[in-house]
């Protein structure tokens, strides 16, 4: 087991090039079981998540892996494939392992897997996913905590009860080599689902109206690989400024979309930072003291996103003022406020609401990341805060974040990962 340990107080200055997108190369990955011929992605994160993929993929019987003379290249043979059943045990290395689902319908008919694992944030259900494919054609049997599905997908119309960014995701991937023309109305508007879009109409896909409220899918009889580059990760990208909001400093992201990161910087603005934005470039100052927002709502995109909620949260624990935290998407999205509370933080929680009392300082604890983004929150408190941290069970972190005391270190942070016997 390994943990971070942060001395905070460090102010932030430097370049960071933010990483390939964890929610768009993960739904890729499963895609590109559907196509023939060679499949080459460029700009791929190193996280624990791709590896589980590609662990799956493997197993599948198609031959992917990290390119061994470029880094961010991952090279897929999916010819190969010769499995649509996929073990518990690579089912519940993350959420994402969801996907396989519709790729291995589109391509096979048939697919044999469990309920995904992944962060506990909320209830997680599939059932949307599941209604849809239902909607598709598809004959799915549930039990024992197992999901058989068969059928080769047909066309259908299916209205989302909510814009489930998965489901979107999966009905997209059963849809693409199906018989007929399937149109999904209110799916998701993450640019993630619009790279995934993009990706598979390079494969010789009809996906029309990615990104907007109505998507339509006319099934084609085969698709090619192709070469794609993952877009920069958004999230990645708000964590770092919100590290250098809560720690103070002036930094550059390259190699972002800074529209993405649209309804993030409006908060960030709104805290008394600088921002200024061109084509792929953020400039960021960090101006002390940061003010309170009145309120941050989490909502689908383009709204503020769920995933950026912890380490906003954690850049306001020190602002002037209160600010209030509305969690729309997860039920169980806070669990990092006990960490940010032993760190000095006043904050209080009602169901989906927190309400956070800005203090002049934090200071070093001890802490576990509960999950993904509230173990980059963590990261964020601490490098404001007076004093040493330690934050365990950081594979949470690594599930999102190639390396991220090297990116931290890079701009001035201290920070150093060690093994639980301190080397
Ligand atoms: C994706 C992102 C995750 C992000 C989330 C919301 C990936 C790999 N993960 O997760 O980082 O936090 O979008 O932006 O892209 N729901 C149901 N039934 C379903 C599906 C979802 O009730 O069948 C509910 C969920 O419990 C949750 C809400 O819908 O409350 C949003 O979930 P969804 O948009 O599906 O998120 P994920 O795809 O899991």
């Amino acid at each position: 087991m390994q943990k971070l340990i942060i001395k905070g107080g460090n102010r932030l200055s430097g370049d960071i090039r933010v990483q390939g997108a964890k929610n768009a190369v993960l739904p890729i990955l499963a895609a590109s079981v559907m196509c023939c011929g060679e499949t080459v992605l460029k700009n791929c994160p190193r996280l624990s998540d791709t590896y589980s993929a590609l662990r799956i993929l493997n197993f599948l019987g198609c031959s992917a892996g990290f390119d061994i003379c470029i880094t961010d290249v991952i090279n897929i043979k999916a010819d190969g494939l010769d499995r649509f059943d996929i073990p518990d045990s690579l089912m519940r290395e993350m959420r994402s392992s969801i996907f396989f689902m519709g790729a291995l319908l589109g391509k096979t008919g048939q697919c044999r897997i469990c309920f995904p694992g992944g962060c506990d944030i909320g209830s997680r259900p599939i059932d949307i996913h599941l209604a849809a494919l239902r909607k598709m054609g598809i004959i799915i049997n549930e039990a024992n905590g197992g999901i058989e599905c068969t059928g080769k997908p047909h066309g259908a119309k299916i209205a989302l009860s909510f814009p489930s960014v998965g489901a979107t995701e999966n009905i997209i991937l059963a849809a693409v080599l199906a018989d007929g023309t399937t149109e999904i109305t209110n799916p998701a508007r993450e640019p993630e689902i619009t790279a995934l879009a993009e990706f598979l109409n390079k494969c010789g896909a009809d996906i029309k109206g990615a990104g907007g409220g109505h998507i339509i899918i006319n099934g084609v009889s085969s698709l090619h690989g192709c070469e794609y580059e993952i877009i920069p990760d958004r999230i990645a990208a708000a964590t770092y400024l919100a590290c250098t909001a809560a720690a103070g400093g002036e930094i550059t992201l390259c190699k972002c979309i800074p529209y993405h990161l649209d309804a993030v910087t409006a908060v960030l603005e709104q805290m008394n930072c600088l921002i200024h934005s061109t084509s792929d470039k953020i400039f960021f100052s960090a101006r002390k003291p940061l003010k309170a927002v009145n309120i941050v709502r989490t909502m689908v995109y383009p709204g503020f996103p769920t995933d950026c909620q912890a380490f906003i949260m954690a850049a306001l624990c020190t602002a002037r003022g209160t600010s209030i935290f509305a969690e729309n998407i997860f039920e169980n999205r806070y669990q990092h406020t006990g960490g940010f509370q032993r760190m000095g933080a006043d904050i209080r929680v009602e169901g989906r609401v927190a309400v956070v009392e800005g203090v002049k300082h934090l200071y070093g604890a001890k802490t576990d990341a509960p999950d993904l983004r509230g173990g980059a929150g963590l990261v964020a408190a601490a490098l404001s805060a007076d004093g040493i941290s330690e934050i365990s069970n950081i594979h949470y972190i690594d599930r999102g974040y190639e390396a991220i005391e090297k990116t931290l270190s890079s701009i001035g942070a201290d920070i150093k990962r060690v093994n639980s016997d301190g080397r």
